[in-house]
């Protein structure tokens, strides 16, 4: 069965990647998480998306090859990772890259949700227009053939005025799913894995790996 590593150590971007990865029956693959308590040091400096998902595989692999052992214990056959991020229209597409550090280095989801909340309000543009996009750019990297691959998936929805429910993470208090009118926080884990920004990336990889015909 092959090995992926998934470039992150966020627990929930993990467990996302996992469902949407477990959808595809016919894709056996064993997912790999090395949570933060491993310090896998990234700097997220690039200028776009995808050279942060880049990025990320790359700080991986350097931290592997840090760790023979390990490595060699790991026995992977791709590694995966993803960049993603909030674009709110009437703010220009703001946050953007920025959407992990919004309200700065290390915040707290709620001092970001508040930094975005603040300034819509401070707005005039936003009263009226509250559209946003949730978007995912995913990199697999396959050891084998040393080559990159990016894959994009995109939710859109609106920006809510207050925060409203517990689960996801991130902005998803704030980020109404049209189709259920509810925020990304209030539906079942289930239906954000059958439609988010990350389903969609993560869905084409998967049939990247898939049709690479090396699941034996
Ligand atoms: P990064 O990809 O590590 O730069 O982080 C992207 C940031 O975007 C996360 O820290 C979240 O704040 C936000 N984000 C990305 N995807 C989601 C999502 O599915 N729900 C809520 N927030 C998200």
């Amino acid at each position: 069965m092959p090995n992926i590593l998934i470039a992150t150590g966020n627990a929930h971007k993990f467990q996302e990647i996992e469902a949407i990865i477990g959808k595809f029956t016919d894709l056996s693959l064993n997912l790999v998480y090395l949570d933060k308590s491993y310090r896998v040091e990234i700097i997220e400096d690039r200028k776009s998306y995808e050279e942060n998902a880049k990025t990320k595989v790359e700080g991986y692999l350097e931290f592997l090859e840090k760790n023979p052992d390990l490595r060699a214990e790991l026995n992977l056959d791709f590694i995966a990772s993803e960049d993603s991020g909030l674009e709110v229209e009437c703010l220009g597409g703001e946050p953007g890259l920025f959407t992990a550090r919004y309200a700065g280095e290390n915040a707290s989801d709620i001092a970001n949700i508040e930094k975005l909340l603040n300034g819509m309000r401070l707005k005039k543009e936003c009263a009226e227009n509250r559209l946003a996009k949730f978007v995912c750019h995913a990199c697999l990297y396959d050891i084998k053939k040393n080559s990159f691959e990016y894959f994009y998936g995109e939710l859109k929805g609106l920006i809510s005025e207050e925060i409203s429910g517990t689960k996801g993470f991130g902005y998803d208090p704030v980020f109404i799913v049209p189709e259920f009118n509810k925020t990304a926080a209030q539906i079942a884990p289930e239906e954000k894995n059958a439609i988010s920004h990350r389903a969609v990336a993560f869905g084409k990889a998967a049939d990247a790996i898939k049709s690479k015909g090396r699941l034996i």
